[in-house]
């Protein structure tokens, strides 16, 4: 029984009222099946993530005041205004105390030439090594920067003031700031435009690396016109 003026009738009468209505746009046509699941322990399984090589030095008065490297996946974007990441780093590491006292660091993008010196950044530590040498890469200063290098060899460097760190457990996690940006000269093109499709960038997944793919898609496509998909992706696109 529905009561006079109250309950679900009333709202919902209101509500067609005063909601707009919705416009109805094409269907997206590529429709994925449901898929039975099983249950895993709750555990770090976001993929793919980026693999970062993130450079850093301690201070020179410190304990650490060599350039050093560490390789990171639990990295990633948090804020556009202002640009920000997040790093994850376990307090054991070497690199850790470094970012800490000077509160800088860059994170430099990995291509597929870097992969072999990052993976080796990710098993040795700055305590036992010197990874610039061991790995021939180039400490470069960048702009921002009063301690952290940059890898010369790397196709693209974000600079990275760290603003806040929070101990989560096993790691703590570092809020920071972008303050410069370079990237190889061969990645922009004559129309100013980066081109970072080009970078034959390095993605992890699982315990495993892999470079990127096909391009199947970009920002917008499920809903873009069909002269602006067939531009962007070419005259059999849909
Ligand atoms: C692919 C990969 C991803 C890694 N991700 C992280 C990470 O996100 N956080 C972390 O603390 N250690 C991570 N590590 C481990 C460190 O890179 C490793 O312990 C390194 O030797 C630390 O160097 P350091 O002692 O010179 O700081 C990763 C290693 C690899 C190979």
């Amino acid at each position: 029984m529905t009561q006079k003026g109250s309950g679900q009738e009333g709202s919902s009468a209101r509500e067609t009222k005063h909601t707009p209505k919705k416009r109805r746009s094409r269907p997206v046509p590529a429709t994925p099946v449901a898929r039975a699941k099983s249950a895993l322990r709750p555990g770090t399984l976001l993929s793919p993530v980026p693999v970062a090589l993130v450079s850093c030095r301690g201070l020179p008065t410190g304990e650490r005041p060599g350039a050093n490297l560490i390789t990171l996946a639990w990295a990633g974007t948090i804020c556009s205004e202002p640009p920000m990441v997040s790093i994850s780093i376990r307090p054991s590491r070497y690199s850790h105390q470094q970012i800490l006292e000077t509160g800088e660091f860059v994170i430099n993008l990995v291509d597929h030439a870097l992969l072999r010196a990052t993976d080796f950044c990710g098993v040795k530590s700055g305590r036992d090594v010197d990874k610039f040498a061991d790995c021939s890469l180039t400490p470069v200063k960048m702009a921002t920067m009063d301690y952290a290098p940059a890898v010369a060899e790397s196709p693209l460097c974000l600079a990275c003031q760290v603003k806040q760190v929070i101990s989560l457990g096993s790691h703590d996690c570092f809020l920071a700031e972008i303050t410069a940006v370079e990237v190889a000269q061969d990645l922009v093109n004559q129309k100013d435009r980066l081109c970072l499709d080009k970078a034959d960038l390095i993605a992890y997944v699982h315990g495993d690396y892999h470079r990127l793919g096909e391009r199947v898609g970009f920002f917008g496509f499920s809903v873009a016109a069909p002269s602006v998909l067939a531009r962007r992706m070419g005259p059999s696109a849909r």
